[in-house]
């Protein structure tokens, strides 16, 4: 697996004097970053800092055009949500957005569903997010409104791998969930990472959680880079929280 920011050819993902906002409202004011394959980003900042925003833009369910945003070598910003979607990039979003009336199974199957796999090829994807998260298997036929929160992240977890992203997003993971919770999250996000080769961007407001399932961090203030450095390097920084508050 490959670690850190060493050269490592083309990044996987390439913003460049990114900028995205709502008609009037600039949230994103000219962002650089890029992400490695197999790297793994932190995003961190203060609520309405623009983390969400970001991560939207980067699925395609926001638009972004002024300045760079590369895929694969490939520009972003006339691609589909749908298309983004199936070349890898795939986001978890804050409020999960699972079918609460729909099974478990139900909600991963429905995750391949605009991909139009043949029903044995969602079987064999069924089976490996299975052995990956066997939490899912145990829990596959309860309806998934009746999970706690903690039991509904590892289900959008799991809905994220039945698309076997590349570039995985995730929008605050462990917000509101207790501790064991956060634990079974980061456990399962470690097996994920390993069974799929997951590359990541990881945006957390808890920064003990952001720090210890990344390489590399971003504080994002003011719709703009406000520090970046290496996640292992930052514990018990000032620095870091001085670039948070501002
Ligand atoms: N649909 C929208 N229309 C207009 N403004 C929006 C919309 N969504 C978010 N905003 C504004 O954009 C800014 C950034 O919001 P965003 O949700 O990206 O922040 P965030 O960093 O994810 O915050 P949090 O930590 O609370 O999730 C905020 O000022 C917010 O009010
Ligand atoms: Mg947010």
């Amino acid at each position: 697996m490959m670690e850190g920011t060493a050269d490592m050819g083309a990044p996987l993902l390439s913003a460049g004097g990114l900028h995205v906002g709502y008609g009037l409202t600039k949230v994103i004011r000219g962002l650089d970053f890029d992400v490695q394959t197999g790297e793994r980003l932190c995003i961190l900042g203060g609520n309405g800092s623009g983390k969400s925003t970001l991560l939207l833009a980067i699925a395609g369910l926001i638009g972004s055009n002024t300045g760079t945003l590369d895929y694969e070598g490939v520009s972003l910003h006339r691609m589909a949500h749908f298309e983004r979607y199936r070349r890898g990039i795939v986001l978890i979003p804050q409020n999960r957005m699972l079918f609460a009336n729909k099974t478990v199974r139900e909600n991963l199957e429905l995750a391949c569903l605009s991909i139009g796999l043949r029903s044995t090829a969602v079987e064999g994807r069924l089976e490996r997010v299975m052995g990956t998260l066997p939490f899912l298997e145990r829990a596959a036929s309860k309806k998934t409104g009746l999970l706690s929160g903690g039991e509904q992240q590892i289900v959008a977890l799991g809905r994220a791998l039945m698309a076997e992203p590349k570039l995985l997003l995730m929008d605050e993971p462990t917000a509101g969930l207790a501790p064991i919770w956060i634990d079974q999250m980061e456990e399962g996000l470690k097996v994920a990472r390993r069974e799929f080769d997951l590359t990541y961007i990881l945006v957390e407001q808890n920064v003990r959680v952001g720090l210890a399932n990344t390489d590399r961090l971003i504080v994002l203030r003011n719709g703009v880079v406000a520090l970046t450095g290496e996640s292992k390097s930052m514990r018990n920084e000032s620095e870091l929280f001085k670039a948070y508050l501002g």
